[in-house]
């Protein structure tokens, strides 16, 4: 086992890839950082022991680090900071996931239990794929995306950067998600959707009576 991970983002997100990197059994322990501390000093039994300032200034003697925010702006800003100071960035793969040996994760991605990323995806730089999704063979997922629990694509599916495939979510073969769409729970993608869309149902379709729920 290495060092101790650094994990910026002490929330449920936080909890979930300090869960997966325990499993994992790569490091000797976990040290949360957060911007809420010092109100915030524990991440399920995990300490936080200090904000995001006190983290940069471990650049002296840098260790791998995780970022865990959800919003996927501020986690590649985050990922962007913490690699100009010098910081490796994790990249976490829950044991029981299964993730091809010609897949490529990019660094700082998360995948969690039960997710499949098949051969020859691409997923780049703070990707999401979280619990029981599937990402088929030869999808490319950009930076910053989010494949929420049990969402599947299919193969050649291009999902751009900074977009949200809901929970539960089905995207048929070769379609492409904009950047930053979102893709509500649920949803039937069978046409491409684009940029910065909302779309929702079966077959899911651009809606602007929506905010963005995330
Ligand atoms: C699509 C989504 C982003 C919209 O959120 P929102 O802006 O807060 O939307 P609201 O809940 O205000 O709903 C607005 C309307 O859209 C409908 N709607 C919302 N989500 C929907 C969905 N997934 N499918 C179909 N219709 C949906 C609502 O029923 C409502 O319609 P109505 O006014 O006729 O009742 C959100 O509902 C969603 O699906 N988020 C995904 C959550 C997720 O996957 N979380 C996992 C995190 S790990």
């Amino acid at each position: 086992m290495s060092a101790r991970l650094f994990i910026f983002g002490a929330g449920g997100h936080g909890k979930v890839a300090a869960d997966c990197a325990t499993e994992q059994e790569r490091w000797s322990g976990i040290e949360f950082y957060d911007d809420r501390w010092p109100a915030l000093d524990a991440c399920a039994h995990w300490l936080v022991v200090g904000a995001g300032d006190d983290l940069l200034r471990q650049s002296r003697e840098p260790r791998e680090t995780f970022v865990a925010i959800g919003d996927a702006g501020t986690r590649l800003a985050w990922i962007a900071q913490l690699a100009e100071a010098g910081f490796p960035l994790a990249t976490i793969v829950h044991p029981r996931a299964w993730v091809s040996a010609g897949a490529a994760i990019g660094r700082g991605s998360l995948v969690v239990a039960g997710a499949i990323v098949n051969i020859g995806a691409r997923l780049e730089e703070g990707v999401i794929v979280n619990t029981g999704a599937t990402v088929d063979h030869d999808c490319a997922i950009g930076r910053g995306a989010h494949i929420c629990p049990g969402a599947h694509l299919a193969g050649n599916v291009e999902v751009g950067q900074r977009a949200f495939v809901g929970i539960g979510a089905a995207v048929r073969q070769g379609v492409r998600i904009g950047a930053g769409a979102v893709i509500g729970a649920g949803a039937v993608v069978v046409h491409d959707i684009a940029e910065g869309v909302t779309a929702v149902g079966a077959p899911a379709r651009p809606t602007d009576k929506i905010e963005d729920g995330r």
